[in-house]
């Protein structure tokens, strides 16, 4: 456990400096916490509120081990750090969390599966590749049926490494390395629960929250919460998500992305051992937010209240189709006009096509106002090059 006389004296270590970071840095400094942040990109979002800026890449051995031997506790925005590197520290006496091995098995998602099975976890039946010709071998041999879902097992992110491959035609769109190929479940809402774990076993799980993707760049575009779903939906929800953090025993953040299906069954879909973007909006609509919590559980604190203070929208920004150079923001006044609506840009300095360069979040008193005012705003903003 860590001293807290000196809470303002702590150095807290963050690889990567994402948006994440940025905003995980920023409830650090209420506490007068002091941020170490690593990142390859010296202007990455989080590099400007730090306390202590170091270049690294979060992917490299000795960038991370280097970097761990400055910090007093080391925490990660991002899952793809040198796993390697962390357990070392570990196995040196420091202080990691969420912990490394959890941190493993997550950034494999044929490791996550295997771990949901085990702990009777409802997850789409899967079956484990290790390239494009053993599936193609397999759906030759009618051991995998249409429709399905291929995933890498590692490195995928924001739906990069994910097919869907509903007949023999679509297999051309099939990605040579090792993958998941798990059933495709019809799915009538995607929904999110974000629990938080300290390390004397307290739980707290934030309100579930449904999703909306943009189908064109296969990211959320419009989170919602309160989720409009039964009661026992719900409650399921917020069941697996309370199984899975405590099986694990993880001291941190557990974001648990889940389907329900056209049944109302419960699918767990994937886990983020992190914060998440599905829990933007409790920075301004709930009691105590996803970064606050996490630092109140990797720091042996009480957990704070998840209890919503008021319905919210969360609408990423993303970057212009079409435009990619340094960024440049049109219609934030006229959305800044709405009651409500509160503005975050991440700062970073290049936009892409799809690339996530802020959020909105947007307050109302009742749900239908909240969507109402979403639709409102959605398309003020353009962040074009
Ligand atoms: N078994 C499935 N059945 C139907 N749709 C699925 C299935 N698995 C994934 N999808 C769809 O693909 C999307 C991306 O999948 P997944 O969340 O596993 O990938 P990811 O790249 O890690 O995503 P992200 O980083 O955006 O969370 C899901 O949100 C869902 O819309
Ligand atoms: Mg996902």
């Amino acid at each position: 456990m860590l001293e807290l006389n000196h809470i303002s004296t702590l150095k807290l270590g963050i690889t990567a400096g994402g948006q994440l970071a940025k905003m995980l840095v920023l409830a650090a400094s209420n506490w007068d916490i002091k941020t170490y942040v690593m990142d390859a990109d010296p202007s990455c979002p989080a590099a400007g509120q730090c306390t202590k800026f170091i270049q690294g890449s979060h992917t490299d051995y000795d960038s991370v081990y280097n970097f761990g031997q400055q910090v007093d506790i080391i925490t990660y925005e991002i899952e793809s750090i040198n796993v390697e590197a962390l357990k070392r520290l570990k196995a040196e006496g420091k202080i990691i969390l969420p912990d490394p091995e959890i941190l493993e098995t997550i950034q494999d998602k044929g490791l996550q599966k295997q771990f949901f099975s085990r702990f009777d976890i409802p997850t789409a039946a899967y079956q484990l590749f290790r390239d494009k010709a053993a599936i193609l071998a397999a759906i030759e041999q009618s051991t995998i049926k249409f429709p399905f879902v291929q995933k890498i097992r590692k490195g995928g992110y924001d739906g990069r490494g994910v097919v869907i491959v509903n007949n023999q035609a679509e297999t051309s769109k099939l990605i040579d390395a090792p993958s998941v190929v798990e059933n495709k479940i019809s799915i009538n809402k995607e929904i999110s629960v974000i629990s938080a774990r300290n390390a004397e076993g307290q739980l707290s799980h934030f309100p579930v929250v449904e999703m909306e993707f943009n189908p064109e760049a296969n990211l959320v575009e419009m989170l919602i919460c309160p989720a409009e779903l039964e009661p026992e939906v719900a409650e399921e929800a917020y069941k697996l998500a309370d199984k899975l953090i405590s099986s694990w025993k993880m001291v941190g953040l557990l974001a648990v992305e889940l389907f329900v299906d056209k049944n109302n069954k419960v699918w767990v879909n994937e886990v983020a051992p992190r914060p998440h973007n599905s829990g933007h909006h409790t920075i301004e609509s709930v009691v105590t937010s996803q970064f606050e919590q996490l630092l109140r559980a990797i720091l042996g604190l009480p957990l704070g209240s998840a209890q919503l203070k008021m319905p919210a929208i969360m609408l990423n920004l993303l970057g212009e189709p079409g435009f990619e150079g340094p960024a440049q923001y049109e219609g934030l006044r006229e959305a800044m006009r709405i009651e409500g609506v509160k503005v975050h840009l991440y700062g970073k300095k290049i936009t892409k096509s799809f690339r996530k360069m802020g959020h909105l979040t947007v307050l109302a008193s009742t749900r239908e106002e909240a969507i109402n005012k979403a639709n409102q705003v959605k398309n003020l903003i353009k962040i074009i090059a």
